[in-house]
């Protein structure tokens, strides 16, 4: 009995503090980009900045933080269907090794920009019952965080396994290994790690809740874990996935 008060405490001390750190990640993520918005445009419009190379290179940020901010704002969205369980899933049988190209393709200029070559190996796996569109979001989100954290020369490398009870789909990089601290937060909403805050291009650190969040509405798990060169994340859905959303 006391055990289970303990836990239950424990579990609403954990949702206290996952709701203050959202509401500390929209005051910082949406809030800043706002402000710095709105003071460009004023400036613009009370004449104080009217050289054109200025005028020039604020519309341009305007304009690159706006879509960076409805990307946020449909990563909210997203994440409140999830959590609030109104996620709609279109179950359909999906052959892996045609959806794990497509990702691999759209993500291949993005690589190729960063100079990290990008594999894909899903071929023979059985067709499984999934929503693709969701399915290819999740691998998206993975090989996005893969392909920026691991550095130019690397590789890059989906892989898929076939099991008696479903099927599994690795994402693995070469980003050197998350630390260990690090390791049991990165599904968290709005976590991101020391090194991603401090590079420019962060995100707002919600994709690999979506992630998993998806991977969870088709009853399967999303698990990372470190090798010697650096993390692998795996996709396990159990060969009945796609249940939720029917
Ligand atoms: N493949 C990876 N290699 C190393 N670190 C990773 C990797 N994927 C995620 N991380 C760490 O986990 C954190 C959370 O990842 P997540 O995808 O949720 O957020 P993000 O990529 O920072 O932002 P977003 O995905 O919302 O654009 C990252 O900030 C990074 O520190
Ligand atoms: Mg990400």
């Amino acid at each position: 009995m006391a055990q289970r008060l303990d836990e239950s405490r424990r579990r609403e001390r954990d949702q206290e503090s996952a709701r203050r750190e959202l509401i500390a990640w929209v005051s910082h993520d949406l809030r800043s980009p706002l402000a710095g918005i709105r003071a460009m445009a004023e400036a613009m419009e009370d004449g104080v900045v009217d050289d054109p190379a200025t005028v020039q290179r604020y519309l341009r940020t305007i304009g690159e933080e706006s879509q960076r901010l409805s990307r946020l704002v449909d990563d909210l969205f997203e994440l409140a269907r999830i959590h609030q369980g109104t996620l709609q899933l279109h179950p359909e049988e999906v052959a892996l090794g045609d959806l794990v190209s497509d990702v691999v393709a759209g993500a291949a200029p993005g690589a190729e920009a960063r100079g990290v070559r990008l594999v894909g190996e899903a071929d023979g796996l059985p067709p499984i019952l999934v929503s693709a569109p969701e399915l290819g979001r999740v691998l998206q989100n993975l090989l996005d965080n893969a392909i920026r954290h691991t550095p130019a020369g690397g590789v890059v490398a989906v892989r898929g396994a076939s099991r008696p009870d479903g099927v599994l789909l690795s994402v693995v990089d070469e980003c050197g290994g998350i630390p260990a601290d690090d390791l049991v937060r990165v599904f968290e909403v709005a976590f991101r790690g020391d090194v991603a805050r401090r590079r420019d291009e962060a995100g707002g650190g919600l994709g690999l809740a979506i992630a998993k969040g998806l991977v969870e509405a088709h009853d399967g798990d999303l698990t990372v874990e470190n090798h010697e060169r650096g993390c692998c994340f795996t996709i396990r859905l159990p060969a009945t996935a796609a249940t939720a959303g029917r």
